[in-house]
């Protein structure tokens, strides 16, 4: 039998996240009946609570089986034609998986890439967009790779104004990261289950603005794929009890709960708690001289990215798990000895990055001249103001 993780091991990886007792107790209940009135209900409810979570009674809604990159590919492969000219912003690897998925079903791609740490400039998209040429852009809201945030607001309207669609992965974003779909002068948002939603992995959610789902209706060539293809799901979003393919059941009860708890905690509040939490651990890092990726204007609110000395990256990832029960995740590729990164979101509470802040402490004490308590004497006052 493959070991199994203890109750108080805690997930600080950017996702899937700890979940609450609430989510995992439906998800252990017997099977249900896909077609079974109880799914049924469970599911328009979970629809409703999606559009609460993203702001979006504007635009249609949809919640199916498959993970965030589900989600990427679904917006790519529906909205964009073979041969139609894409402007794709990379800040970290998953932009990077855009552009790739935008590639491999024949869109023309040009890319920007900002350097390590930076949001996109704004001016350059700007001056892009204004070209003519393009028909979507494809951007990260925040990349967990690097933990660089990019201005939603900002990219959404320099596309509205230039006559382009915005595409939008909020995977690592929304539930945690102020995100409103209707003030927003966006088209299509999408994001996956298992991170600020704090609920398993599995399924993916998007929000689409209606002149984006018209463009899709008046395309020149069908949409080249079964599953993923938002005018195939629209019914079934529309009237639950159309069968296009069995969901997975227990994630989606599972997912329900986890929106439920957000709803109850009140978005507004669900991102000021995030802010809060993710202020403090910074803070707790500068006093411990680990520097975070983003600069300052960059940071995101639910995952952190930060150097570690010496390329201890494997050596302090371990020795949080193995002595502290805190998992965290290394950097990506290049970077996988030199960083780590935190996701602070979910149900994570001022006690969790507390912990995590003493942990790091303590496994960093051995190489480097820091005070005992400092990283927490720093945390706290931010903590004490919310
Ligand atoms: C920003 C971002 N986009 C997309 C994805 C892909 O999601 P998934 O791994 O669920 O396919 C991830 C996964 O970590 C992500 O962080």
């Amino acid at each position: 039998m493959s070991e199994l993780i203890d109750e108080d091991e805690l997930l600080l990886i950017p996702g899937p996240t700890t979940l609450s007792s609430r989510v995992r107790s439906v998800m252990a209940l017997p099977q249900q009946s896909h077609v079974s009135p109880e799914f049924y209900n469970s599911f328009k409810e979970l629809l409703e609570l999606s559009r609460y979570v993203f702001g979006n009674s504007s635009g249609l809604q949809f919640a199916f089986t498959g993970s965030g990159s589900i989600g990427m590919e679904t917006a790519v492969i529906s909205l964009l034609e073979p041969g139609d000219s894409v402007l794709c912003l990379e800040t970290g690897y998953f932009g990077h998986r855009f552009t790739m998925m935008a590639d491999i079903h024949g869109a023309k791609t040009e890319t920007l890439v900002s350097p390590l740490g930076s949001h996109i400039d704004y001016g350059t998209v700007e001056a892009k967009l204004k070209s003519g040429k393009f028909k979507a852009l494809l951007f990260t809201h925040v990349d967990t790779s690097t933990s660089v945030m990019n201005d939603i607001a900002k990219l959404a309207k320099l596309a509205r104004n230039a006559g382009v669609l915005s595409v939008c992965d909020s995977v690592c974003g929304i539930g945690g990261a102020q995100l409103e779909f209707d003030s927003l002068a966006i088209d299509l948002v999408l994001t996956g289950s298992q991170k600020a939603l704090a609920a398993p992995p599995g399924a993916t959610l998007i929000a689409l603005s209606k002149q984006a789902y018209e463009a899709m209706e008046k395309r020149k060539s069908p949409i080249a794929s079964y599953y993923m293809n938002l005018v195939r799901w629209k019914p079934v979003m529309d009237d639950p009890k159309i069968y296009l393919t069995t969901p997975a059941v227990q994630v989606m009860l599972g997912l329900r709960e986890a929106l439920a708890q957000v709803k109850e905690e009140g978005i507004e509040n669900r991102w000021k708690r995030h802010e809060v939490l993710a202020e403090a651990f910074r803070a707790g890092l500068e006093a411990l001289n680990l520097k975070p990726v983003p600069d300052r204007e960059s940071r995101a609110p639910t995952v952190t990215a930060f150097y570690v000395p010496d390329g201890r990256a494997a050596e302090m990832q371990e020795t949080l798990r193995s002595k502290y029960a805190l998992h965290v995740a290394r950097g990506f590729g290049d970077y996988k000895d030199t960083m780590l990164r935190v996701g602070h979101f979910g149900n994570i509470s001022a006690t969790d990055i507390l912990s995590l802040l003493s942990a790091l402490e303590l496994t960093i004490s051995g190489s480097s001249m820091i005070r005992p308590g400092k990283a927490v004497e720093s945390a706290r006052p931010i903590l004490q103001q919310s």
